[in-house]
């Protein structure tokens, strides 16, 4: 019989690599790599480096997302606001100040398109103990339902704080996992942070 023939009788063909008609064989399921944002606000200019005033043209945070990022092999999304914070530091603490017994802080440019997304990495510095407002402003305009949202911190000694409960209060359908908060003056020294970072993400289960 001509293989056409055999065909019309419902014959299966098995070509190698493929699975043939009527095979009982299951593909093999592989676990999905998640989706992976890393979403930061981080303010350049003067800032406090342990004690002393230095003029920082890359934020703390930013070097923290960016290595976050390079590790996880995953996109970058910076928070900027529409009107920059000050160079100068205490202009900006002042700023800071009044945008937080206002409750509300100036607007960012734009927010991140999150939709594809299973994981955001949360990124900001620590302004008066907590997360600053224009960060408040932006989470709370996402909709984090059923994605994993991952913290991540720079301070100058208060540390990471309350930071996972004040997101899980913006994001109460998302799951909200251990944070990391990093000195910021070890980010301004270029000190080995790395092994850290890495650890953490490896302790999470986040790995290239
Ligand atoms: C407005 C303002 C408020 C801050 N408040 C705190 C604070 O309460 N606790 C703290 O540990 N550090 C505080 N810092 C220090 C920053 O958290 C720290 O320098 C951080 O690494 C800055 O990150 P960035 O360079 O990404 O903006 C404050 C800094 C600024 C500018």
């Amino acid at each position: 019989m001509k293989r056409r023939s055999l065909l019309k009788a419902g014959v299966a063909f098995a070509v190698p690599g493929v699975l043939s008609f009527g095979a009982s064989a299951k593909p093999v399921s592989k676990a999905k790599a998640p989706k992976i944002l890393v979403a930061y606000f981080s303010r350049p200019g003067m800032n406090y480096v342990s004690g002393d005033m230095v003029n920082l043209p890359v934020g703390n945070t930013e070097k923290f997302a960016k290595i976050i990022a390079k590790t996880l092999d995953a996109p970058l999304f910076r928070i900027e606001p529409v009107t920059p914070y000050p160079f100068d530091y205490r202009k900006t603490t002042a700023i800071a100040r009044e945008e937080r017994s206002a409750g509300k802080a100036r607007d960012a440019k734009a927010i991140p398109d999150i939709r594809g997304y299973d994981v955001i990495f949360w990124g900001h510095p620590i302004w008066y103990g907590e997360m600053p407002y224009i960060v408040r402003g932006v989470l709370s305009k996402l909709d984090c339902a059923g994605k994993t949202i991952v913290p991540f911190v720079t301070h100058e000694g208060s540390g990471i704080g309350d930071t996972a409960n004040l997101v899980r209060s913006f994001q109460k359908r998302a799951a909200v996992r251990e944070g990391l908060g990093i000195l910021g003056t070890r980010f301004a020294r270029n000190e080995p942070v790395e092994p850290e970072i890495t650890a953490w993400l490896k302790r999470l289960g986040y790995q290239k």
